[in-house]
């Protein structure tokens, strides 16, 4: 039986994501203080998950919008947070009523492959002179793990299916001139190292492929796709794998810039 469609790209579970992966928005707290949000201000959370992070810029006393394609996240965050406004919409077509003192964004403008849409979006709904500050995975984020699924594919294979890659990881060269061409002022950036450790052990690394890289094995039978994870585990292990824990390569690129 090969995984549908629909069971590879679970991968957006919300449940999953606030037990399991709650280190995306306990990673994105450092970042928040970059952003040095306002009372008053008015705020956007683009992929705002299920809404951590948009409840500590509420705290703050700024009102927020939190925005996320995943229609299960935002059902999430709005159970978990009904104080906040939250909508399920894309990116890359975002048009809001209103125009913001500040975009935040962590972790999610690496899934935009069309960054030049996305930064446009978001420069169009910020008012002059208000901020965007974000943090996504830089140029050769996850390089050991994205290097493991491709030698599964090839050794499977499953070669074709290296083109589904969802994620942009972008140098600094790369991203800074998007936002410039786009009209920004680039105020600070920092490309950096984080690795950070999963969750579950021994499972560790094949819990996070399942949950964030369902893309890559579409149309794989089940038995073969075990057997991929079998063997990015091997593939990673010597670099990612260190007393019982896995440890992902993250390369973290951060930003605040200016209109
Ligand atoms: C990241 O945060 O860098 C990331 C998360 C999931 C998939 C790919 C990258």
């Amino acid at each position: 039986m090969a995984l549908s469609k629909y069971e590879k790209n679970k991968n957006w579970d919300a449940d999953l994501y606030n037990g399991k992966h709650s280190y995306v928005s306990q990673y994105g707290e450092s970042l928040l203080k970059l952003l040095d949000p306002k009372p008053n201000e008015i705020i956007c959370d683009i992929g705002c998950g299920t809404g951590d992070l948009a409840k500590q810029i509420l705290e703050s006393g700024a009102q927020v919008l939190g925005i996320d394609k995943s229609e299960s996240m935002i059902n999430e965050a709005k159970n978990k947070y009904s104080d906040i406004q939250f909508k399920s919409q894309d990116i890359k077509a975002f048009h809001a009523h209103q125009k913001f003192d500040a975009i935040f964004s962590n972790a999610t403008l690496h899934w935009i492959k069309q960054p030049e849409q996305a930064i446009m979006s978001i420069f169009n709904a910020i008012k002059p002179g208000g901020r965007f500050v974000a943090e996504l995975g830089g140029q050769d984020n996850i390089k050991c793990i994205v290097d493991g699924i491709n030698s599964a594919l090839d050794y499977f294979n499953f070669s074709n299916n290296k083109g589904n890659n969802p994620w942009y990881f972008p140098s600094v060269s790369e991203y800074t001139s998007i936002l410039e061409k786009q009209g920004f002022i680039v105020r600070e950036v920092v490309y950096y190292d984080r690795p950070t450790k999963l969750e579950d052990g021994e499972e560790g690394l094949r819990n996070w492929l399942k949950m964030f890289a369902g893309f890559f094995f579409e149309n794989v039978p089940l038995e073969i796709y075990n057997n991929m994870l079998t063997h990015i585990e091997d593939k990673c292990q010597m670099h990612l794998f260190k007393n019982g824990e896995w440890f992902a390569d993250y390369k973290r690129l951060r930003i605040k810039v200016e209109k």
